[in-house]
């Protein structure tokens, strides 16, 4: 373990091979233990909340018809702009919210419609996450070793008291904090100190799953790849499957095995990270590509200018999610962009995208960003 991802640097190494965290130690991804079908999630919102109601109610589409597998061992990316579902789902996976229709299958067992005060141990413990601010997740009141503790009792770990006390310090062993930590208060802890006990609670019952939500976003930038490579080391280690919620595309390619790219609550693009990362690509994907900020000179980038803002997802527009921003939408003939959502098509094993454009508009695709030495 440790000294592979040297320093932060290397996540935003564009001529480094891709998943270059994975050269060694890799695990091979297992069976199949998340399954989402068709699942939806709508919000209902008073139209007129701020004026008094008037009754009338408005419908927020944050999820719309997501369809993924993710398997054992494996790190599943989700990337998409602020607002296009990526929380939303996440909370109906964890049983924070229920789904609106469609399924989430763990294990084989149906779990949308089941919120969390009601799942079994086994499960709660399974689904577990870390939050994008830790410092909103830890309770300023108990000590380190006493939180960790509690999650442990939420998870029925242990038989008594002792080992559920061994336990916490190993787990604080696990995320490289001092044993002599379970006796400070959040307070005195540093944002990533606090993070590494959110990631032990999250791991503390051997959970199947951890959705990790921008986990290092809020975190100071001199400490956020020690947290992300902390993460990962430990991901492997227990072979968990880790859905990893970023907007920091250097990082996903550096880190994931797959990635899922999400617009206005849907699925647009799915597939291992080097199918996504090279052409052809979904038109949304190709332009969050050329958003990326690359300060190596050698690397020659596409502009492409995304205009105007995400649409709501109280209004979204007609046919395809991303018609309104769309610069290949020329290309499809019939206003068919305009009228229907597209079919979610497959390019190569493993590999989808969901757009209207013809086999050979997806060949033509260059490059967005190209390495000079190529
Ligand atoms: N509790 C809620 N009630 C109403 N709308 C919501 C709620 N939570 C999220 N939304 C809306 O759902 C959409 C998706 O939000 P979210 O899942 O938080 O996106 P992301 O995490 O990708 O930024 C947004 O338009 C957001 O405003
Ligand atoms: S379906 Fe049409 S508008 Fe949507 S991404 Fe494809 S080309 Fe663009
Ligand atoms: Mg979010």
């Amino acid at each position: 373990m440790c000294s592979r991802r040297p320093s932060r640097a290397k996540y935003h190494d564009w001529n480094a091979p891709i998943a270059a965290a994975k050269t060694t130690e890799k695990n091979e991804p297992g069976e199949v233990v998340l399954k989402m079908d068709n699942l939806k999630k709508y919000y209902q919102v008073a139209a007129n909340a701020l004026f008094g109601s008037s009754g009338e109610m408005k419908v927020v589409k944050a999820n719309e018809t997501l369809t993924f597998e993710a398997r054992e061992s494996e790190t599943l990316a989700i990337v998409g702009e602020s607002g296009c579902g990526k929380s939303t789902f996440a909370k109906v996976l964890m049983g924070l919210e229920t789904a609106t229709e469609g399924k989430i299958l763990l294990g084989g067992k149906e779990i949308q419609n089941t919120p969390i005060e009601s799942r079994d141990t086994r499960t709660v413990a399974d689904v577990q996450m870390v939050f994008q601010n830790p410092f909103d997740t830890l309770n300023p009141s108990m000590t380190v070793g006493r939180q960790i503790i509690r999650a442990l009792e939420i998870f029925k770990f242990g038989a008594n008291d002792n080992e559920r006390r061994q336990r916490m310090l190993e787990l604080l062993d696990l995320v490289k904090l001092p044993r002599a930590f379970a006796e400070r208060m959040p307070r005195q802890l540093s944002g990533g100190q606090k993070q590494r006990v959110g990631i032990a609670r999250a791991f503390a019952g051997g959970a199947k799953i951890v959705v990790a939500d921008e986990p290092v976003s809020a975190l100071d930038v001199s400490v956020q790849a020690a947290v992300t490579d902390l993460l990962m080391d430990i991901q492997r280690e227990e072979k968990t499957t880790l859905l990893f919620i970023s907007h920091d595309l250097s990082i996903v390619r550096y880190l994931s095995d797959r990635v899922m790219v999400m617009y206005l609550g849907h699925v647009v693009e799915m597939g291992s990270t080097d199918q996504v990362f090279a052409p052809p690509y979904h038109p949304y994907t190709e332009a969050l590509l050329s958003a990326v900020p690359i300060a190596d000179t050698s690397i020659e980038k596409e502009h492409i200018v995304l205009e105007g803002d995400i649409p709501s997802a109280m209004n979204p527009p007609s046919g395809c999610p991303f018609q309104t921003r769309c610069r290949w939408k020329s290309e499809v003939g019939g206003g068919l962009c305009d009228k229907e959502v597209p079919p979610i098509r497959t390019l190569a094993d493993g590999h989808q995208i969901k757009c209207h454009l013809a086999d050979d508009v997806l060949d033509r695709m260059g490059p967005v960003i190209k390495i000079a030495a190529e």
